[in-house]
C-alpha cells in the first residue's frame, strides 16, 4: 500500500519534471530570428548560389525582398537555382537579356506568399509570381507534386525542388535544379532555333497575310473577270475592224 503510494507520487513527480523540461526546451529556441531576414546571407551560407546572389544584387531584388519581408505578413517563397543550374543554360543566355528581362526572370522565381511543401500539393495553377501576369504566354508557373516530389513547369522547361534550404513561417527558400524560364522571355525556342525559326516566321507571315488576301480575293477575281471581258471585247472589235478593212 505504502509502496504503491510512493511509486505513484514518484511517477507523478517524474511526469511533472518531464513536462517542465519539455516546456523549457520548447521555449528556449523561441527568441530565434534576431533582426530582419537577409536573403543574401541565407544564400551565402548555403553556398553554390553565387550567380543568383549576383543577380539579386544587380537587379536590386535582394534588397526589395528584405524590405518586403520586413513589411508584409504574407511572406515570400523563393525558388533558388544553383550555380550549376545557371551554368547549364546555353552560353550567353543571361548576357542576351535586357535589364528589365533580368528583373522579370528573377521576379519569376519569387512567389508573393509563403508556401510550405505541403501547401504545394493544393496550390492552384497557374501560380502567381512577382513577375506578374500568369496568363499563358506571359509568366505562367505551375507546381506539380507526386508524393514528396515537387516540380515546377513554366511552359518552357521543368525544374525539380531538390532541397528546402530555409523556412521560418515567413520566408521559404527552395533549391531548384534548373533556372525557371518564363514563356514571355524564352517562349520562342531560342536554344535550337536555327532550323525551326524561319519556318515559324513563314507560318506567322502566312497567317498574317491570309485574312488580308481573303478580303482582297473577291476584288481580285472580279478584276480578273473584267479584264477577261475587256479582252474578249477587244478581240471582237479587232475582228470587226479587220472585217471592215476587207
Ligand atoms: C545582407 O547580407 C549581405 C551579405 O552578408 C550583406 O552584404 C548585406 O549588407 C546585408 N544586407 C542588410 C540589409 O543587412
Ligand atoms: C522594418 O520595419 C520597421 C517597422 O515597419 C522599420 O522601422 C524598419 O526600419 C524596417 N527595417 C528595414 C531593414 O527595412
Ligand atoms: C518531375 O520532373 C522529373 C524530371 O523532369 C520527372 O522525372 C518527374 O516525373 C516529374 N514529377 C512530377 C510530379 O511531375
Ligand atoms: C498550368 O496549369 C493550368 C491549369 O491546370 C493549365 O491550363 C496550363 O496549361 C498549365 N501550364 C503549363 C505550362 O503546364
Amino acid at each position: 500500500m505504502d509502496q504503491t503510494l510512493v511509486s505513484t507520487s514518484l511517477l507523478l513527480t517524474i511526469l511533472l519534471l518531464c513536462q517542465c523540461t519539455t516546456t523549457t526546451l520548447a521555449q528556449a529556441p523561441a527568441p530565434g530570428p534576431a533582426g530582419p531576414t537577409n536573403v543574401t546571407k541565407i544564400l551565402e551560407k548555403a553556398g553554390q548560389f553565387t550567380t543568383l546572389i549576383r543577380l539579386f544584387k544587380i537587379t536590386q531584388i535582394g534588397d526589395q525582398i528584405n524590405t518586403q519581408l520586413n513589411n508584409s505578413n504574407q511572406g515570400l517563397t523563393i525558388f533558388a537555382p544553383t550555380d550549376n543550374a545557371f551554368a547549364s543554360l546555353p552560353a550567353g543566355t543571361l548576357n542576351s537579356l535586357s535589364d528589365q528581362q533580368k528583373v522579370s526572370l528573377i521576379q519569376f522565381h519569387i512567389l508573393p506568399t509563403y508556401l510550405t511543401t505541403t501547401q504545394f500539393q493544393t496550390v492552384s495553377n497557374p501560380v502567381r509570381t512577382q513577375a506578374g501576369d500568369s496568363a499563358n504566354g506571359a509568366f505562367p508557373l505551375n507546381v506539380t507534386t507526386s508524393g514528396n516530389q515537387v516540380n515546377i513547369t513554366t511552359g518552357v522547361n521543368e525544374a525539380t525542388v531538390s532541397n528546402t534550404m530555409y523556412t521560418d513561417n515567413q520566408l521559404a527558400v527552395y533549391q531548384v535544379d534548373k533556372v525557371l524560364l518564363p514563356l514571355s522571355i524564352f517562349g520562342t525556342p531560342s536554344p535550337t532555333p536555327a532550323p525551326t525559326s524561319p519556318k515559324a516566321t513563314k507560318k506567322k507571315a502566312a497567317a498574317a497575310d491570309s485574312p488580308v488576301a481573303g478580303g482582297d480575293s473577291p476584288d481580285a477575281s472580279e478584276a480578273g473577270d473584267r479584264r477577261r471581258v475587256h479582252g474578249v471585247l477587244g478581240l471582237g472589235v479587232a475582228v470587226v475592224a479587220m472585217l471592215y478593212h476587207l
